[in-house]
């Protein structure tokens, strides 16, 4: 055997049945390639009657006269902790375990007895399960464990006369399924097979000369392959059989919605979409109950908001399998939509985007009647959304995807005029394009707002759909709208901004009812812990970051953004937005500050010119102070402390930190309420005593470089309110602001 052989040395692997038939060569093969083999076998008849151990005893002395390593056991799987302790008690492990034993008890299904029922259900279901726990916590421990589950044709399909088996060999395949998914994580991994080979089993049904030529030889390898360390098969079910072996999966028609709100369903529905509920054209191939599950909260949602989607959109077969015929799709209009507000909505996706009251110049996004109140032109989104939102894209004739695995890749939008604070806007969708991008497909949705004649504002929503590549199509379009890189240099500004947890709850307010953002269930589904934030809400968050440093929240200078939606945002999370200024574009990058990951990624925004002398003031405000480092290792330290540290001092101190003579930062040491806190920015509330020191004054007091009282008395600390409590001051710097 080349140096590329599968090998098994050092593995324990258990065989039940492998007295005979399948069993039998499974043990001589694995033990051929290094194996230590347990031999189990009861030794009883087809039917499950009688035992004897000369079956077992036979296959051990064959692999050891060929210089192999086995023992035998003659229990039946029934007892699966005692075949398993064979195995530690004869090898010290179990790594592989191949559930094969198996007996027959046909009958028409009405001839079935209780004692035939169950004698199949305890051999091949209760006995791969008693089996198989008893091996798991070993696997799991070890990091490595492979299942083998023996199911049969005649459970997938149904054989006449083997309701018992049928319903015991199908059970198996469910048991694997979820084994492999409980294993994952342990290098535990479950496979079915269905095999076919001549045995004392199949002898009664099969004419000689098949059973024959239908040698257990040709499964084997297959099994031994499945249990190999670098197979990464998990979860799978095989039919195998004369040297052949194909893989087996799940298809599911597109279905049919039958339900409206608000009107019962009835079994006439159900009879007059029957067509199409059997239709298998375009039919998806499901592969995890997640993805099963999701089609169901998508018609859920769809149904309750009254929009009804078609799962199978259109009459018209598209040309590729993947359910997208571009030449179809391209070009066509989605029903145009809608949007009538009052100042209310404006508001609220203001409040959603981060925008507070804290900010004195966030009152004109946040109050209708102040003098320059206005929309955030990245309110844009909102006023088009509803064209993508309502499921507009499954009424374009070509375009049959799988709802359930759209993503939102990347943004484009670009305002005209600054939007009205109120109004009936109309939009218009079109598919721009659509780009196969081999592990999927990306549609270019454009969309553009009026306000009557007016156009307002155009997007380019650009939506990536999972699996659905692969139709031939071309990989780029110069109707994208193309991200871009920021230049390599460290940024001009840098703005940090907490997202609530509720961050999602508000913002979905404005439209995006995707209960991914709000359901734990939902997310769960989709594969995340808790409910995420819309990648629009971010967005917005970016945005208003780049109009306040550079175009000081003036909207009319806001010209256009792009984002790639890169990774998601946990509601509660602090946003790091990176800014870097070449003429009138800004570059930028939103980073999650607790994890470092990129959020949005190869954004920019242009503005019509930026605000004269902003760009100075900007990079002394956008840099990282240094004092900034010390506050927050003094928050980490009374997050420690708390209580202690709150009775010491009791007063409320606030920061004014100076650079170049501006206020660059404030921050508060709240040591008189609940367990303390250190935040940056005024305090909520009343500060007992005030200090104003520039940035360098601060790092010299605490290092030691510069005294409290020398620094007062020339003029380089100012101190307002409760002049005393400054004395407790230096417990602070000098225990809680170690560097
Ligand atoms: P086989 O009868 O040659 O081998 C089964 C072995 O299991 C026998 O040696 C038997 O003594 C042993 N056994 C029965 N009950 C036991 C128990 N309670 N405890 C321990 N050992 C026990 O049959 P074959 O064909 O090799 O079957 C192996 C497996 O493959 C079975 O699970 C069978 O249902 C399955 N299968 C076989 C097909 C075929 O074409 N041969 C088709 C589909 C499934």
């Amino acid at each position: 055997m080349g140096s590329n052989t599968l090998r098994f040395d050092g593995r324990v692997v258990l065989v039940t049945g492998a007295g005979g038939g399948l069993g039998k060569v499974y043990a001589l093969a694995f033990a051929e390639r290094g194996a230590s083999v347990v031999v189990n076998d009861l030794g009883g008849d087809i039917k499950g009657d009688g035992k004897s151990t000369s079956a077992a005893e036979k296959v051990v002395e064959e692999i050891r006269a060929k210089g192999g390593k086995a023992v035998a056991n003659y229990d039946s799987v029934e007892a699966g902790e005692k075949l398993v302790q064979s195995a530690l008690d004869a090898f010290g492990r179990i790594d592989i375990v191949i559930n094969n034993a198996g007996i027959l008890r046909d009958r028409s299904f009405a001839r079935v007895s209780d004692a035939d029922w169950d004698i199949i259900h305890r051999v091949h279901l209760r006995g791969s399960f008693l089996v198989t726990r008893a091996a798991w916590n070993h696997m799991k421990n070890q990091k490595f464990g492979r299942i083998i589950m023996t199911s049969s044709a005649a459970g997938i399909y149904g054989n006449f006369g083997q309701a018992n088996y049928s319903a015991a060999k199908l059970g198996l395949l469910g048991l694997s399924n979820t084994l492999a998914i409980e294993g994952k994580k342990y290098n535990v991994h479950s496979n079915a097979i269905a095999p076919t080979a001549g045995s004392r089993l199949t002898q009664t049904v099969m004419p000689q000369d098949l059973v024959d030529a239908l040698k257990p030889e040709y499964v084997a390898p297959l099994v031994l392959w499945l249990c190999h360390e670098s197979c990464q098969e998990n979860g799978s079910l095989f039919e195998v059989g004369a040297g052949w072996i194909g893989k087996l999966r799940w298809e599911r028609t597109l279905g049919a919605i039958i339900r409206e709100k608000n009107h019962p369903m009835t079994p006439e529905a159900v009879r007059d979409e029957w067509a199409k509920i059997c239709d298998f054209d375009n039919a998806t191939k499901p592969q995890t109950i997640q993805e099963s599950t999701g089609t169901l909260y998508e018609v859920l949602s769809n149904i309750d908001s009254g929009k009804g989607i078609s799962m199978n959109p259109t009459s018209q077969k598209p040309s590729s399998s993947s359910g997208i015929d571009p030449a179809l799709a391209i070009g066509q209009k989605l029903p145009p939509t809608v949007y009538s507000y009052t100042h209310i909505q404006p508001i609220l996706y203001a409040l959603g985007v981060g925008m507070s009251t804290k900010d004195p110049d966030h009152l004109k996004f946040l109050f209708e009647s102040s003098d320059e109140f206005g929309c955030l032109p990245t309110f844009g989104v909102v006023l088009s959304q509803a064209a993508f939102m309502g499921g507009g894209l499954s009424s374009v004739p070509g375009l049959n995807i799988d709802f359930t695995r759209v993503l939102h890749g990347e943004q484009y939008l670009e305002v005209y005029k600054p939007i009205p604070t109120s109004g009936e806007m109309h939009s218009e969708g079109t598919v721009a394009d659509i780009l196969d991008k081999g592990s999927g497909a990306l549609i270019l949705l454009d969309v553009k707002t009026y306000c009557g004649k007016d156009l307002i504002c155009y997007n380019q929503f650009s939506v990536f759909v999972v699996g659905a590549g692969g139709f031939g199509g071309k990989r780029s379009s110069p109707k994208a709208k193309a991200t871009a890189n920021p230049p390599n240099r460290p940024p001009d500004a840098v703005v940090t901004d907490i997202t609530t947890p509720d961050q999602a709850a508000l913002y979905r307010l404005s439209g995006d009812w995707n209960p991914l953002h709000i359901d734990p269930n939902f997310a769960a589904l989709a594969g995340f812990e808790i409910p995420i934030l819309h990648g629009l809400c971010t967005f917005g968050f970016s945005a208003r970051h780049v109009l306040k440093h550079f175009a000081n929240n003036d909207v009319s200078k806001f010209k256009a953004i792009k984002v790639r939606f890169a990774k998601p945002v946990i509601p509660g999370q602090t946003l790091l937005t990176e800014m870097w200024k070449e003429d009138n574009r800004i570059y930028l990058q939103t980073k999650v500050k607790e994890t470092g990951e990129i959020a949005i990624a190869g954004a920019y925004v242009d503005l019509t010119s930026t605000v004269s002398n902003v760009q100075s003031r900007d990079a002394v405000q956008g840099t990282e102070l240094q004092s900034d480092l010390v506050f927050e290792e003094i928050s980490r330290r009374v997050k420690d402390v708390g209580n202690e540290l709150v009775k010491k001092v009791n007063a409320v101190f606030q920061w004014e930190i100076t650079k170049d003579g501006n206020t660059a930062a404030q921050w508060t040491i709240d040591l008189k309420n609940g367990a303390g806190e250190v935040y940056r920015g005024k305090v909520r509330g009343r500060a007992d005593t005030t200090f104003t020191l520039a940035d360098q004054d601060f790092m010299d007091l605490v290092l030691g470089n510069l005294n409290p009282q020398k620094a007062f008395f020339a003029g380089k600390l100012k101190v307002k309110g409760n002049i005393m409590l400054s004395q407790k001051l230096e417990i602070i710097l000098k225990d809680y602001a170690k560097l």
